[in-house]
């Protein structure tokens, strides 16, 4: 037990130490910066022909070692950046909350117009709730990053959702972080319950702003 700990300690140490190079930071810091500032320019492309505010909140992060590492151990996989790099989508990951659920597709619709993304898969789960009540639109894309040898694409993970869900997922997160509360049955059925009611109100707001805008 002893030594696994030790092994399992090392290999952290290692993968630090590689996130730590130069090269690893600027291709996944530059990724998340520019698919960011690509979002941010979307939506105000859109408020100037919506006239209206668009995006609530957006962040982005290169993940941390330690998550890499759960995760690779979660698959089954060798803990090491080289296996990170070919196994996880998210390594960097980018996250845009709008206000209303119809500017969420409106940015999808603009982003996938970008030459500067090859889109990699998605996952719409607006329409098909994952099991927890999660709702939110999954992209992989790629993204090119200049380096002394010519471009390189690098993933990233996009998730787009509306304020509400974002309110959801976070809430979410900060209760069940860490904890195997997802375990208990009553708790899951209350976050799925919680997340159908914000949903009907995030529509009920959808079609208040319809109104208001017809007036
Ligand atoms: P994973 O990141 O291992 O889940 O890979 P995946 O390919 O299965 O991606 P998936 O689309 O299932 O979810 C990726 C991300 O979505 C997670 O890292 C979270 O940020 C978010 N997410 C998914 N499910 C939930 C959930 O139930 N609650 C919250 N708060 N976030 C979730
Ligand atoms: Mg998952």
């Amino acid at each position: 037990m002893m030594e696994t700990n030790q092994a399992a300690d090392r290999e952290l140490l290692r993968l630090q130490e590689e996130m730590e190079q130069a090269r690893f930071r600027y291709l996944y810091e530059s990724a998340v910066k520019s698919v960011m500032e690509m979002i941010k320019r979307e939506a105000a492309f859109l408020e100037t022909l919506f006239r209206r505010e668009i995006l609530s909140n957006i962040n982005g992060r290169v993940k941390a070692p330690e998550s890499i590492e759960r995760k690779l151990q979660k698959k089954g996989c060798a803990v090491n950046l080289e296996t990170a790099r070919a196994r996880l989508n998210d390594i960097a990951g980018v996250r845009a909350a709008c206000f209303f659920l119809d500017d969420v597709y409106e940015l999808a619709k603009r982003l996938k117009k970008q030459k500067q993304l090859r889109f990699i898969k998605e996952k719409n789960y607006i329409e098909n709730p994952k099991a927890s009540g999660y709702k939110s639109l999954h992209f992989i894309v790629e993204v090119p990053v200049e380096t002394k040898n010519g471009a390189e694409w690098v993933r990233v993970e996009i998730q787009l959702r509306t304020l509400a869900m974002d309110f959801w997922a976070r809430l979410d997160h900060r209760l069940c972080y860490k904890k195997d509360l997802k375990a208990a049955k009553s708790v899951q059925r209350d976050l799925r319950k919680y997340a159908e009611i914000i949903a009907r109100v995030d529509v009920q707001m959808l079609s208040l702003r319809k109104r208001i805008d017809a007036i």
